[in-house]
């Protein structure tokens, strides 16, 4: 386990959140919307768009670096957050587990991505070795979770385009939040080889047909299904 999971330190706790509108529990947003309801209804609508303009029209060039998932972030979540594409500079949690620190967000990033790098960005490998190696990296770039919301979108869509690299895709509506949330706790809690994700990926990956049109991420944020630890 690595040492930022146990060592409390790294971490910057404060009792306020920037990024959400003072004496409420509502992310600042440029949509005008005063609650969380509202805006994820609105953030979805405006979201399903650019996810499609980016299933047909990805980042390029695709570096699989941090700046690539970033201009992704930017792209999904530019009309909606004021901090799209930005690098959250506060601590979050899920299920009562915090993220990585976010002073570690570049330099863990960068490890990962190298690592990516000297995988040949999974090039050569059959679906189910791809997807087992997918499942790995989704694990560590969803433990890294750089933005303050919409990782989830963000990192689908950062695999969608290596999957893409490698003639893949991946069939993320087979995958049920439930799943997604449980094998991402995993990957961070107890076992960063992350082999639920590697499993389930493995098994939703296939071969692009050659007139296929590209995957479109129909999934829903998982905000209200975090399972708790
Ligand atoms: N308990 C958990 N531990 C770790 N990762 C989780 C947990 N629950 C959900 N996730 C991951 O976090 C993602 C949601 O992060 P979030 O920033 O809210 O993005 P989005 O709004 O796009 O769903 C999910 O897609 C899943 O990959
Ligand atoms: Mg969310």
């Amino acid at each position: 386990m690595n040492e930022y999971l146990q060592d409390y330190s790294q971490y910057d706790i404060s009792e306020t959140d920037p990024y959400l509108i003072e004496d409420s529990e509502c992310l600042k947003n440029l949509l005008g919307c005063t609650d969380t309801w509202s805006l994820n209804q609105a953030e979805q609508q405006l979201t399903k768009i650019t996810l499609a303009e980016l299933a047909a029209y990805p980042i390029q060039p695709a570096s699989f670096t941090l700046q690539h998932l970033q201009l992704i972030h930017k792209k999904i979540f530019g009309d909606v957050y004021l901090f799209a594409g930005e690098l959250r500079r506060v601590e979050i949690s899920k299920g009562a587990k915090l993220f990585l620190p976010h002073s570690l967000i570049v330099e863990e990033s960068d490890q990962c991505f190298k690592q990516l790098a000297a995988e040949n960005y999974l090039k050569g490998l059959n679906t189910t070795a791809f997807g087992k190696r997918a499942g790995f990296f989704l694990g560590w770039i969803n433990r890294i979770h750089p933005f303050r919301e919409g990782n989830g979108r963000a990192q689908r869509v950062l695999l969608n385009q290596l999957a893409d690299l490698n003639g893949y895709m991946i069939r993320w509506n087979a995958i049920s939040d439930r799943a997604m949330a449980l094998a991402c706790r995993e990957a961070r809690t107890t076992d960063t080889s992350a082999p639920q994700l590697c499993r389930m990926l493995s098994l939703h990956v296939h071969a692009t047909p050659p007139t296929a049109t590209p995957l479109t991420d129909t999934r829903m944020p998982e905000d209200q299904l975090d399972p708790s630890n």
